[in-house]
């Protein structure tokens, strides 16, 4: 069994290449920057884990893990547009760095070679890892269209948040694992938990991911502080926030929602501390990451093929970028 730390290297190695031709600069230059800027390359690892959970990582693995990072680095620079978000990874995202047209057909077509990685799957499996590549995909849309309604709301129910993050990031987690697993023919229940295991897990990264979003180290988290707070996600801390804000705190918060004061980052972190959201987060991380471990457990693999899984999921719920 291989950790995430040699996984991602041994990923990185292969994926470190240059993956457009050098034709089309003015197009093909972008894609190749936002591929070369690094990036945790979480998912790409757990489709090898899902795999190697079942036996040996075979080639179609490898394959699929390029496929589910290129797939994964679209998603991003499209969602960059659709939160006007000016930085990524420390850098300039690619419609600041090059333009809005430009970002737009590099996503597009990393998306393409994504699928090209797909296409070198055998008979075997390829309609179903398609299939299940296909369908995720089409969850994460869904996400992320949820995600831009919720903007223009006030407040969301929580459960309305949780169902959205598992679409516009849990999914793609579960997924890869689960196409790992498919590669190395585990059996349906298995592949059921293994997924069940990813969706928990993803919904407390995103969890994370919002907190550091509001809370994290600029320099560490490489992302615009409080992007969040200035696009009015509807975050679980804005939600818990308006939920148990006393009258006053719930009026200067939908004020700061309806308005541009400068200090608006400023405002809004200070009532999320006030309303104490900011700890509250953990008992919600954790409630997932108990969730996800149960059905980690019910996996039918000795426990000690399952030792990477588990300390991935520990490194995703505390990280800090
Ligand atoms: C960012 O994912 C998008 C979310 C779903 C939060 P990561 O945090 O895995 O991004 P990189 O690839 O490591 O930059
Ligand atoms: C990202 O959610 C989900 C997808 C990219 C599909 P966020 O918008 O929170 O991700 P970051 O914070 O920009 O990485
Ligand atoms: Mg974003
Ligand atoms: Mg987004
Ligand atoms: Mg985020």
């Amino acid at each position: 069994m291989h950790s995430f730390e040699v996984l991602a290297g041994d990923f990185v190695k292969r994926f470190n290449r240059a993956h457009f031709p050098s034709s089309l600069p003015s197009l093909y230059d972008p894609a190749e920057y936002f591929l070369s800027i690094g990036g945790k390359r979480v998912r790409p690892v757990m489709c090898l884990m899902g795999n190697e959970l079942f036996g040996d990582i075979g080639n179609e693995a490898w394959h699929v893990a390029e496929a589910i990072e290129l797939f994964h680095n679209f998603t991003l620079i499209h969602d960059d547009i659709m939160d006007n978000a000016p930085l990524r990874r420390g850098k300039p995202t690619v419609h600041t760095k090059y333009n809005m047209p430009t970002a737009l057909l590099s996503g597009d077509v990393m998306l393409i070679s994504a699928y090209d990685s797909l296409n070198a799957l055998s008979e075997k499996h390829l309609h179903t890892v398609v299939a299940l590549f296909n369908k995720t995909a089409r969850e994460v849309c869904e996400g992320q269209q949820l995600d831009m309604n919720f903007e223009k709301l006030v407040t969301v129910p929580m459960e309305d948040y949780i169902h959205m993050i598992t679409l516009k990031t849990s999914v793609l987690l579960a997924g890869s694992l689960q196409m790992g697993a498919i590669l190395n023919d585990a059996s349906e229940e298995d592949q059921k938990h293994l997924y069940e295991f990813g969706k928990n897990l993803g919904i407390a990264f995103q969890v994370q991911d919002d907190y550091l979003d509001a809370f994290g180290d600029p320099g560490k988290f490489g992302k615009q502080p409080g992007g969040d707070i200035l696009a009015n996600k509807k975050t679980f801390l804005l939600i818990q926030a308006l939920a148990t804000a006393n009258t006053s705190q719930k009026q200067a918060l939908e004020q700061l929602l309806n308005n541009n004061d400068p200090k608006k980052v400023e405002k809004v972190l200070q009532l999320f501390r006030d309303t104490r959201v900011d700890e509250w987060a953990k008992s919600l991380k954790n409630r997932f990451f108990d969730l996800s471990l149960e059905h980690l457990d019910r996996i039918t693999v000795d426990n000690n093929r399952k030792e990477p899984l588990l300390s991935l999921a520990q490194f995703l719920i505390q990280r800090e970028y």
